[in-house]
């Protein structure tokens, strides 16, 4: 296929086969929750009939699929400059997390990406990963409270806020604390939310009323971490510096966080509920990864041992194939480009996604199979192209957050495997909705037992 490169004879270009408005509102109006739950569904009949460049005439602007690895590979990479995450970005949730790092384009959004990366440096990781361990292992131990009717999502979506909460802001969550965890919530479901009207009483509402509580929370805080000396996120934020002297504004501060606490959230809830879903189903897949924390002796998890645990790897990339928590990243082009043949005006949304890259039989083998061993040195699936598998995007917007969520996501796994054992029921297959990020529908029941 070819790249992202002008092509000037006419003739040879293709004509990008679209879906009718018309088509589109009806599919909506019939089935209006479909796109969100089976957004794969709908994606794969697109491919299959149209091909892998479809268009579709949305109501605000022309909208462009493209599908498959290359086509991550070109836009992701961009390495002509020429897709905006900003303009996007911006639409889907710009009135509730305006100004986080992916919604910023070209230099500045480079100067940025740098001081934030300050908090993001190995030891630093290290160290959120050791503050780690305590939270989980108080949590879960109150888990067994549950009895038989345990749900794995508001469970995990719990923990992970506390998890927040500590690392992130450095509070405890507690009465104190309360309305910021409402506020959190309110800020993440406006985010998502469908009809975005400032109207009392509907969710987008209370999110814009949530971002002025956060606004004023951070901006109170500012001073006081600026000259501390505190872990969290939030205070190295205040003091993150690169080396030229380049530092944030109050206000760059509240937008970050903001959006940091946002992407760091429900993406790793999905994640370890896609895992739970997956080993209560193959309790051969949950006893080697058990094994593998127990053979280490080790009664906490620590940043190096992201290295250390190959199964568990296997299995964290295997859950992120099958439900990457963003089915689809979109980009709005600044510039007449080609793809394939095809020419893709300047205005244009360029949908990537990876839900339907990772389902797509030329690039894995019974893809819609949960088989961690396909990510083995030995058989490598991933390695078929360098952008099949993109949980995490790629290029200059790629997740800053990746080895946190990874070290979150196995802190977690580390103590639960050691503590429980969990099923579900003989048949059970858990009811995701896709979009706009990956979760189960039902919460996730599983029946979860203390070891020993
Ligand atoms: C499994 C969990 C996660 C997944 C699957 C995930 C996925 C992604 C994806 C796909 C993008 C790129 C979107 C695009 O290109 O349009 C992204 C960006 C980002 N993520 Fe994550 N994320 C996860 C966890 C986290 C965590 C834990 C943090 C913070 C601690 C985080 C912080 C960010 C930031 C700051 C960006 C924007 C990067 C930029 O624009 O330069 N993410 N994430």
């Amino acid at each position: 296929m070819s790249e992202a490169a002008p092509s000037h004879d006419l003739s040879k270009r293709r004509k990008i086969p679209r879906i009718p408005l018309a088509k589109m509102l009806a599919r909506m109006i019939r089935e209006p929750r479909n796109e969100r739950v089976d957004m794969l569904g709908n994606l794969r009949t697109l491919y299959e009939e149209r091909g892998p460049v479809v268009g579709a005439n949305a109501i605000a602007f022309k909208m462009v699929h493209l599908f498959g690895p290359e086509a991550n590979r070109v836009v992701l990479l961009d390495k002509d400059r020429i897709f905006s995450a900003r303009r996007p970005w911006m639409a889907i949730m710009g009135k509730i997390f305006p100004n986080g790092l992916l919604l910023l384009d070209g230099e500045e959004h480079k100067q940025h990406r740098k001081i934030m990366h300050t908090a993001f440096t190995r030891p630093v990781l290290c160290e959120y990963t050791e503050r780690m361990n305590p939270i989980v292992a108080d949590a879960i131990g109150q888990w067994t409270e549950a009895g038989d009717d345990f749900h794995v999502f508001p469970a995990v979506k719990s923990l992970t806020l506390d998890m927040a909460a500590r690392i992130f802001v450095g509070e405890k969550l507690g009465p104190g604390t309360g309305r910021m965890n409402e506020a959190f919530e309110d800020l993440v479901a406006a985010s998502m939310s469908r009809i975005r009207l400032p109207i009392p009483g509907l969710e987008f509402h209370r999110g814009l009323k949530a971002r002025e509580f956060m606004v004023d929370f951070f901006r109170a805080g500012i001073d006081a971490r600026r000259a501390g000396d505190r872990g969290d996120i939030f205070s190295r934020l205040c003091r993150a510096e690169t080396e030229e002297g380049d530092q944030f504004s109050d206000q760059q501060i509240i937008d970050h966080m903001s959006f940091l606490m946002m992407a760091a959230h429900d993406t790793t809830t999905s994640t370890l509920s896609s895992i739970f879903y997956e080993l209560g189903r193959h309790p051969g897949w949950q006893e080697r990864v058990r094994e593998e924390c127990c053979d280490a002796g080790k009664e906490s998890f620590a940043f190096e041992d992201l290295e250390s645990t190959p199964a568990l790897t296997q299995v964290f990339k295997e859950a992120l194939r099958l439900y990457p928590p963003l089915p689809v990243i979109p980009r709005i082009a600044t510039e007449d480009f080609e793809f394939d043949g095809y020419l893709i005006k300047k205005k244009s949304m360029v949908v990537i996604s990876p839900i339907m890259t990772h389902h797509m039989e030329e690039w894995w083998d019974d893809p819609h199979c949960f088989d961690p061993d396909r990510f083995s040195p030995e058989r490598a699936e991933h390695e078929r192209h360098t952008h099949s598998w993109i949980p995490f995007g790629g290029g200059p917007h790629m997740c800053l957050g990746l080895r946190f969520a990874e070290a979150q996501v196995k802190t977690i796994l580390h103590h639960v495997l050691r503590r429980y054992r969990w099923s579900v029921p003989d048949g059970y297959r858990m009811p995701v909705q896709q979009a706009p990020i990956s979760r189960p529908m039902d919460g996730l029941p599983v029946s979860l037992t203390p070891i020993g």
